[in-house]
């Protein structure tokens, strides 16, 4: 195997070395080429660069396999919790004991919002998106916060991580109980993390909301598979406005606004509203097939599709069974379950989505977990905003310790070009 590739461009012929990564993916390395040749490179929607060098989340697309630190999908979503996996990909290393049972005090001891904060929620009108209030409260808390300055420090950087982590689902929990007009619940530090936030969520004065054990082991299991997915848009865009040196918290709030996007995190919501709207219309689901395939209007199957994953998403096989096994336990029958299986088996079998390599993505069967615990659907791109702050609490440090540049992509530019200005009086 040759460790260049050759570039031939006006007569000269140039040596671009080879990059190999662990799993033996290889890149070109352009570092130079602009400097030796003149040339930039083109890639629209970045579908062939590689941004960076990353030693967190492994993704091979064409064989469905998705690892944290090296460990797969599937081992870490029956074995390991969430909290335990954010360690993970925080810190490199599944925790010790001990290690755990620190990080999980520092969750306990961080999970109240300042009082003062409380106000920022009375600024929001009725109705305010939750990701809107989530971002906006996330920058919000970094002013309340203390200045973090020490990145590769284990030690206060766990401290760091636990209290952004806690506190963004106190956030969360929080946005829900203004957007319904019922007082927050303070957290409770005899519960963990998820049975915490499912409490913060629906307890109400006199009645506590006891988590069953059932809906939380479904919900972190939900927020593990969300954990981390290397250079996908949202995380892409922490990593970016961390390159700056932005702090942690007004990376993330950047974060949290690409995610809100109907073809990223926003796509768990429009899958609901999909089959929502296929239940009470009626429509023939092969009609509605037909629909997606000719693009009436840009219509989309939603939940299905994805930029890397081109035979399966190992997180939707997973998604899939344990949804089946929560409303099987909690004895709920989903209508829009049946009709996400049948839509599911006609696009499977049909040859525009088979030449595509287009699978169920993992928000195609998040959303009826979700709405089996009672979550409702305009909090979903929050759940999952929630699930990926870890990943992108790791992937903000492994910029700030990288002795990585600003990014500053380039462009082609196609405007007009020079010309001089036109007095308002001759402007025709
Ligand atoms: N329904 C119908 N056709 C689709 C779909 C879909 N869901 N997804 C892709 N296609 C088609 C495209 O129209 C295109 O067809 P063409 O080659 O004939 O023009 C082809 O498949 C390739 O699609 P692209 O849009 O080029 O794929 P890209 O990698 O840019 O987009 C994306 C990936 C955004 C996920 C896309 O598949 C999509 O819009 N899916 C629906 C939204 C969704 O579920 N998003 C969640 C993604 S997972 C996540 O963010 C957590």
């Amino acid at each position: 195997m040759s460790n260049t590739a050759t570039l031939v461009y006006d007569g000269k012929q140039y040596e671009l070395p080879i990059v190999v990564g662990t799993e033996h993916e290889k890149a070109i390395d352009i570092t130079s080429l602009r400097a030796d040749t003149g040339l930039i490179t083109l890639d629209s929607g970045y579908a062939n660069t590689g941004a960076c060098r990353s030693a967190i989340t492994y993704i091979d697309g064409e064989r469905g396999i998705l690892r944290y630190r090296g460990y797969p999908i599937e081992e870490l979503a029956v074995k390991a919790t969430f909290v335990e996996t954010s360690y993970l990909l925080i810190f490199g290393e599944l925790p010790t004991a001990s290690q755990l049972a620190d990080f999980r005090a520092l969750l306990a001891e961080h999970e109240l919002i300042h009082e003062d904060m409380r106000h920022h929620f009375d600024g929001f009108p009725p109705n305010s998106p939750p990701m809107a209030i989530l971002s906006a409260m996330i920058n919000a808390a970094g002013c309340f916060e203390p200045v973090f300055m020490a990145p590769d420090d284990d030690e206060h950087f766990m401290e760091s991580a636990a209290r952004l982590m806690s506190k963004v689902r106190t956030i969360a929990a929080a946005s829900y109980r203004k957007s319904i007009g019922k007082p927050m619940n303070y957290p409770r530090p005899d519960l963990r993390y998820t049975a915490n936030f499912l409490h913060m969520m629906f307890s109400r004065p006199h009645r506590l909301y006891e988590p069953d054990p059932v809906v939380v082991e479904a919900l972190d299991r939900l927020l593990l598979l969300h954990a981390d997915h290397e250079q996908n848009c949202s995380t892409s865009t922490v990593r970016m406005v961390g390159s700056s040196h932005a702090n942690l918290y007004a990376s993330v709030a950047a974060g949290v606004c690409a995610l809100w996007g109907p073809l990223h995190g926003g796509a768990n919501v429009a899958v609901i509203e999909m089959l929502t709207k296929l239940l009470e219309s009626g429509e023939k689901l092969e009609t509605f097939i037909e629909r997606v395939k000719r693009r009436d209007a840009g219509v989309r199957l939603m939940g299905f599709g994805h930029r890397v994953y081109k035979n399966f998403d190992p997180r939707a096989k997973i998604i899939k069974a344990s949804c089946d096994a929560l409303l099987e336990r909690l004895g709920i029958h989903d209508p829009l379950l049946d009709l996400a299986v049948r839509l599911e088996e006609i696009a499977l079998s049909d040859d525009y989505f088979i030449e595509r390599k287009l699978y169920p993505n993992v928000d195609y069967y998040s959303g009826i977990i979700m709405r089996a615990i009672g979550i409702p659907t305009n909090m979903f791109t929050v759940m999952f905003a929630i699930g990926r702050l870890p990943g992108w609490i790791a992937h903000w440090r492994e910029v700030r310790i990288s002795d990585s540049r600003i990014d500053r992509p380039r462009q082609i530019y196609v405007g007009p070009a020079e010309r001089s200005y036109v007095p308002l009086e001759e402007r025709g």
